[in-house]
């Protein structure tokens, strides 16, 4: 046995104690005839001591230590002259009387301190050093609790953890499949599954009655801050339940991981938003609600003065930012082009600053009155000191969705989008469907399982594009953390279901049979949820990407820089799987 104590644990209590600590070495410091080592391992870090005057030897010895040598010294607490207050161990340190080297290292290409010289490319290449540092290793600690607490919680609710295959079929909908070829049945093709959706369904017409599991996801898709290629879902399926059930439930772990593991107590329901006001209000089916700064409608008050932008425009809407007048005209130039930025694509911005007397002045004062700025101004809720900011275009949705960018990016500005302060919501009551110009079809917007709200089942046939669905996601600080649904349990409205997606009965079939012909054995009602475990994590530990959560992520191109995947497969490999590598010519 190497260890007896741990790098983190020893304190001025320990005085006296004989110890014997093993890790690596953080730092070496000479001083005089003395040498300071910093030794690390996961519980934290401690000061160990050489002195030249009473034994020369094993001080040369730890003069030639290395950083990240691996070692184990054994010696006497000690009080520490000089105390560190920023280190748990800073009242100690060990007079070392022997020091046994396990392995040598090199040089490490980045220094492993919580501040590191790494760029992002090369921590990641040398993922395994950067897990070495307190701050991702920190990471991996709460991600580990979080799921601790998550079985915890849904082990007291009656849930069955179950394992669902890993190859899968392919399926239409959703994003693309990552796709597996399969060599004893040559030509064909497993999928990786994007969530375990239909299995979790088969699970409940096998009566398992309430499931999760904790488990990865692929999806080939463009990757974002809290998009990764493999990703992990706590996956849950229900029998026997409603929304209200499931929303309850699942809102009950939220407060459950919100006291465990930050020890903030929620006591109130979470707000439900429909989906047409947060759209209508916020611009996002994931508002962010740690701030204000709601759209208000302005085209009663704007149109129809001659100013041809407004006029023509479909829609017009506006944000206060409170108190941010003094905002320079190279502040409001700098907004200007954020918002006509390719990636959000407005045309202009309008601005209005409210004076200390009360008087509105805006940049196109010449086409407004005094009169028609101050009924926006009230229309707006502006008071002296506040600035608005107006959007107009020829879409609606579109308008809104570039006033959302706007108004994240003034909450940024005004530092009102605190990582310490969280605001959790529903939004309820997705549209069904949503229109695809790529496909030029309606598309599922959750999943083509999904149940459509009882009451609008009659416009499946007149008016499927008004019909709504009895969907649910979670969203804390404009983050969608989770989502569900209720899910069809009835092989006739699947069908139809599969209709309306453009898919023949043939194609439905063919695509979809084991799950249509397993709803005529009898399918309780069910639904369920999954949450989205990297993105949890993120949060609560205040992180910009969901990469710094995940011990060996990919990269913005999918890649795997440490291990090099992808790569290229030699030609023995691919002649067993029967393929053929046709790139595109340069
Ligand atoms: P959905 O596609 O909404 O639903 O995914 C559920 C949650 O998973 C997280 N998530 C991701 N996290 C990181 N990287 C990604 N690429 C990624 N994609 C999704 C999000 C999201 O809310 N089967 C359904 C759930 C259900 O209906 O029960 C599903 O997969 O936090």
């Amino acid at each position: 046995m190497f260890r007896t104590n741990t790098c983190g644990e020893l304190r001025l209590s320990d005085a006296g104690k004989k110890v014997t600590l093993s890790g690596w070495v953080q730092r070496v410091r000479k001083m005089g005839g003395m040498t300071f080592v910093d030794l690390r391992d996961r519980y934290g870090l401690t000061q160990v001591v050489f002195n030249n005057a009473s034994d020369s030897e094993l001080n040369e010895a730890a003069n030639h230590l290395g950083r990240e040598f691996v070692v184990q010294i054994t010696g006497t607490v000690a009080e520490r002259s000089s105390k560190n207050p920023h280190l748990p161990t800073g009242d100690i340190e060990i007079l070392a009387d022997s020091l046994r080297i396990l392995n040598t290292s090199e040089v490490p290409p980045f220094t492993i301190e919580d501040d590191t010289d790494g760029g992002d490319d090369l921590r990641m290449r040398y993922r395994y050093l950067d897990l070495r540092r307190n701050p991702v290793r920190r990471n991996l600690e709460l991600r580990h609790r979080m799921t601790m607490e998550v079985r915890r919680y849904l082990d007291s609710k009656g849930f069955l953890e179950i394992e669902t295959p890993m190859l899968v079929g392919s399926t239409p909908e959703g994003a693309r499949d990552f796709v597996v070829p399969s060599r004893m049945n040559p030509g064909q093709f497993y999928a990786l599954p994007q969530s375990p959706q239909t299995l979790k369904q088969l699970l409940m017409v096998s009566g398992m009655d309430r499931y999760f599991q904790i488990v990865k996801c692929f999806r080939d898709e463009d990757l974002r801050a809290d998009r990764q290629p493999e990703f992990t879902q706590i996956d849950c399926e229900m029998s026997f339940i409603e929304q209200n059930d499931v929303i309850e439930l699942f809102e009950g772990m939220a407060k459950h991981l919100f006291k465990e593991i930050r020890g903030i107590e929620l006591t109130e329901p979470f707000l439900r938003m429909p989906w047409a006001d947060a759209m209508k209000y916020y611009g996002s089916d994931k508002p962010d609600l740690r701030f204000g700064m709601t759209f208000v409608e302005l085209m009663d008050v704007l149109k129809g003065h001659g100013f041809s932008v407004f006029d023509n425009a479909e829609y017009i809407g506006g944000i206060n930012a409170k108190g941010a007048a003094h905002y320079t005209r190279k502040q409001l130039d700098a907004l200007t082009e954020y918002v006509k930025r390719p990636q959000i694509g407005a045309k202009g911005m309008v601005y209005a600053r409210v004076a200390e007397d009360g008087t509105v002045k805006s940049s196109v004062d010449k086409f407004y009155s005094q009169e028609v700025l101050q009924q926006m101004a009230r229309k707006m809720d502006a008071a002296p000191g506040d600035l608005i900011l107006i959007l107009s275009g020829d879409d609606t949705m579109r308008t809104r969705k570039q006033l959302c960018e706007l108004r994240l990016e003034m909450g940024r500005q005004l530092g009102l989008r605190d990582k310490d302060k969280f605001a959790c919501l529903w939004v309820v009551d997705f549209p069904m469907f949503e229109w695809s110009d790529e496909e030029q079809r309606l598309m599922a917007m959750h999943h083509p399982f999904t149940h459509p709200k009882d009451e609008d089942i009659p416009m499946l046939d007149t008016d499927p594009a008004a019909v709504r669905a009895d969907a649910y996601d979670m969203v804390i600080n404009g983050v969608e953390v989770g989502g569900g649904s209720i899910r069809i349990h009835d092989a006739a409205l699947q069908a139809k279901m599969f209709e309306i997606l453009g898919f023949t009965p043939e194609k439905a079939q063919e695509q979809f049979g084991f799950l249509m012909n397993a709803f005529k054995f009898g399918a309780p009602p069910h639904g369920g949820l999954a949450y989205g475990l990297d993105r949890w994590v993120s949060l609560f530990a205040g992180l910009d990407s969901i990469r710094d959560c995940i011990a060996f992520p990919k990269n913005n191109s999918g890649r795997d820089v440490m291990l090099d995947a992808p790569a290229a497969l030699d030609q023995k490999q691919l002649d067993e799987l029967n393929l053929e590598i046709n790139l595109p010519k340069e």
